[in-house]
């Protein structure tokens, strides 16, 4: 029996984009920077399983301003074609790839929303990749302008990005749902990501201990046990930051509240990063 290929609409403009979502009452939008792989998958997976009935908008968009390394923006991969295929496949109706002019039309340094604490105190990404929240919040708040969304979807691999876009919806009262959903992995534990492409077999090895670090983390009580459990099994590593703090506001943890273990490393010429609940009650 000849199977039913399912179709995506892929608009590259704000004018063919506006035609597709004037036929949609409500939809559900997943922002990512396109080099596409089973973890953005599952995003659209988890789209469709919070809201059933809403068409399922991808924004593929490379944003430049949320970059503080001038060659991780040039080498990021552009693969178009494979991510729209990609899309079509986990049941996207639409794909929206628009240009920087259509993004940024008053250009690349307007339009930066307050920032909320959770992007700017724990030290974590905020203090390796300055500027690096700053643009995200820019251009997550953008994006919801132009794909005007009823709920959209982050992964919890960026976890203090999940924060912030959290914080920033509420703060801006942007009326829209943010749905988290889990890390997806490799078989062997390495969260995937887009970069990991850039991982020589040693260096994906040498990877594999972030995963790691975070199991082991988990089987410790207290904050400084587990932090130097994560200090020995990456020792060896450049790492930046391998800390246990709350899960939301990512400053010290207390007793009694969610925990998290983040991992920031940097491994050859990609720099991994990782995370995973924590809480002495699990160890
Ligand atoms: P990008 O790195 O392309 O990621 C897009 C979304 O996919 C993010 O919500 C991210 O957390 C999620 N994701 C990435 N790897 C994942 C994995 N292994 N498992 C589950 N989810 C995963 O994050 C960005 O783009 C940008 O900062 C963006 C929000 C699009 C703003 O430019």
């Amino acid at each position: 029996m000849a199977g039913y290929a399912p179709v995506v609409e892929v608009c590259s403009t704000m004018s063919a984009y506006d035609r597709w979502r004037l036929g949609v009452e409500r939809c559900v939008v997943v922002p990512t920077m396109g080099a596409l792989h089973r973890g953005h998958a599952s995003l659209m997976e988890a789209a469709r399983r919070a809201r059933p009935e809403w068409p399922i908008v991808v924004t593929v968009f490379v944003n430049p301003t949320q970059f503080s390394e001038a060659a991780d923006f040039e080498r990021y991969p552009k693969t178009l074609d494979a991510d729209a295929a990609l899309c079509r496949d986990a049941g996207a109706a639409c794909v929206l790839a628009p240009s920087a002019a259509e993004v940024y039309p008053r250009g690349p340094l307007a339009g930066v929303p307050p920032l909320p604490a959770v992007a700017t105190r724990p030290g974590l990404e905020d203090r390796f990749r300055p500027g690096h929240f700053a643009g995200v919040c820019q251009v997550v708040r953008r994006l919801f302008e132009m794909t005007r969304p009823h709920a959209a979807i982050f992964g919890e691999k960026d976890w203090q990005q999940l924060q912030v876009i959290r914080a920033m919806v509420r703060e801006l009262d942007l009326g829209v749902e943010i749905v988290a959903s889990p890390t997806v992995r490799e078989a062997d534990g390495l969260a995937m990501s887009s970069r990991n492409r850039f991982l020589t077999a040693e260096d994906r090895t040498h990877g594999l201990a972030l995963s790691r670090a975070l199991r082991e983390a988990s089987q410790e009580r207290t904050v400084a046990r587990a932090e130097e459990r994560m200090a020995v099994v990456l020792s060896g590593l450049d790492v930046e930051y391998a800390v246990i703090r709350d899960a939301e506001s990512l400053e010290a943890w207390r007793e009694g509240r969610p925990g998290r273990a983040l991992i920031a490393a940097r491994v050859g010429s990609v720099r991994l990063i990782d995370n995973a609940a924590w809480h002495p009650r699990d160890a």
